[in-house]
């Protein structure tokens, strides 16, 4: 029997890594510009880190983890408490007053595999911590938008503030008392949670208990003046910065460790996962893992694999490199020879050049050229040899043009280069 990839974990093949790439240097390129550096994390923690930050009556410490029984150890679930743990441990508060950093990479939940939604997916995951400033919180979202919309990628972006431990305590209590005002009509899920964690009910997916939702209090009007006026500042600045977002009072987040704003990249080319990326802040968050008291942070990440559904979707996966500069098609053992070392020069010399030791007919490798992504393909046959002349061919409009063969190998190469790269 074949053994196949477990159930929620998914191979990516070197055609969808071509995207990846793509995604990945796009935003490299874009969070360097907006001065983050990158920390590289363990993918296992211990436990602890997890229950104490996301919450223990989170769907994700609750059900949804890859804990190793008997050594109290973890495969992260997401990366904002391991990025805290790695900054308090390392005391990196002392290099500043703000902590700019990004990490990429797998993390792991389990859930219900569909579309979408995986057991092994993979986060951009951005954290400023240090700030507690409105202005922050919109410049994070800018940031993200503009890679969306770099990418191609077309979402919205939805905001929402869920109050500071001040005002948030008298919120909870209103909507407990709404909840259970109503407790025969919502769905057992909620029931529970009306209970362990009200908030959730919020954003339950069930129609019946989102239209019972619609008349609940509203976070947003029960926020203290702190952070109200926190909230509207982030507005004017999200607009100052030509973000457009809409207000969603029924975001709660399915992690616990929230104060303050949330926002999510959601889009309607889904199905049922809706969100792209999401983050907020969480000005208590580092004080209660044991770091600095007080000090604020906020952050968000990106879910890869729903953007590269997204790039296919949105039929935006052209923007990707092509796969290889350069095929040298050869027939003949001589003109094999040849090529060899022209490939050899043209790698050394930077370009991604490939082609076929087999000595296949032309139309073989040609194939083999179209298949790789090649942009140009150089033949040469024993002809070709003879006249000293390769034939350039531009494999996007099929055009050819005569190469000299003459000159050393690495001069050959450096003219192909200039023809090729230009
Ligand atoms: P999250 O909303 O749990 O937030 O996940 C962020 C993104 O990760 C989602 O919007 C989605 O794109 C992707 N994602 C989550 N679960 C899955 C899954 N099972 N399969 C595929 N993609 C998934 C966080 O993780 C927070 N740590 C974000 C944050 C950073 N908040 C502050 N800083």
């Amino acid at each position: 029997m074949k053994i196949k990839a477990i159930n929620g974990f998914k191979d990516i093949l070197p055609e969808e890594a071509v995207i990846w790439q793509h995604i990945e240097t796009r935003a490299r390129d874009i969070f360097h510009r907006f001065g983050m550096q990158e920390i590289r994390l363990p993918i296992l923690e211990k436990t602890e880190l997890f229950a104490r930050s996301i919450g223990e009556s989170t769907d994700i410490v609750e059900k949804e983890m890859y804990t190793f029984a008997d050594k109290g150890i973890t495969m992260r679930p997401e990366a904002t408490a391991s990025l805290l743990r790695a900054f308090i441990e390392h005391g990196m508060h002392v290099r500043g007053p703000v902590q700019r950093l990004f990490t990429i990479g797998p993390m792991f939940r389990h859930e219900r595999p569909q579309k979408g939604r995986l057991r092994q997916f993979h986060q951009m995951d951005c954290e400023i911590i240090g700030a507690g400033e409105p202005e922050i919180d919109a410049e994070l979202m800018a940031m993200a938008w503009i890679l969306l919309d770099e990418l191609g990628i077309r979402v919205s972006l939805e905001i929402n503030s869920l109050g500071c431990r001040e005002c948030r305590p008298a919120f909870r209590t209103r909507l407990v008392h709404y909840l259970r005002q109503r407790q025969e009509a919502f769905c057992t899920d909620c029931r529970r949670r009306t209970e362990s964690n009200p908030l959730r009910v919020l954003d339950c997916k069930n129609p019946s208990c989102r239209e019972l939702v619609q008349e609940a209090p509203s976070i947003l009007d029960s926020l203290c003046p702190s952070c109200q006026s926190h909230f509207l500042a982030v507005q004017e600045q999200l607009q100052l910065l030509q973000t457009p977002f809409s207000l969603n009072r029924f975001m709660v987040r399915g992690l616990d460790y929230y104060s303050r704003t949330t926002f999510e990249f959601v889009t309607t080319d889904l199905g049922a996962q809706s969100a792209v990326g999401a983050g907020g802040r969480y000005d208590s968050l580092i004080g209660q893992l044991g770091g600095p008291k007080d000090l604020p942070g906020v952050g968000f990440a990106l879910g890869m694999e729903r953007l590269v559904l997204l790039m296919e979707q949105q039929d935006r996966t052209d923007s990707a490199p092509a796969a290889s500069d350069l095929f040298v098609a050869a027939l003949g053992k001589e003109a094999g020879k040849r090529a060899a070392v022209l490939v050899h020069q043209a790698r050394l010399q930077g370009m991604a050049a490939a082609m076929d030791y087999s000595n296949r007919s032309l139309k073989a490798q040609m194939k083999q050229a179209a298949r790789l992504g090649a942009r140009f393909t150089l033949i040469i046959g024993e002809n070709e040899l003879e006249k000293q002349e390769g034939i350039l061919r531009n494999m996007d409009n099929q055009e050819q043009v005569l190469f000299p063969l003459q000159g050393t190998p690495g001069e050959q190469a450096a003219r192909l280069r200039t023809l090729v790269l230009t």
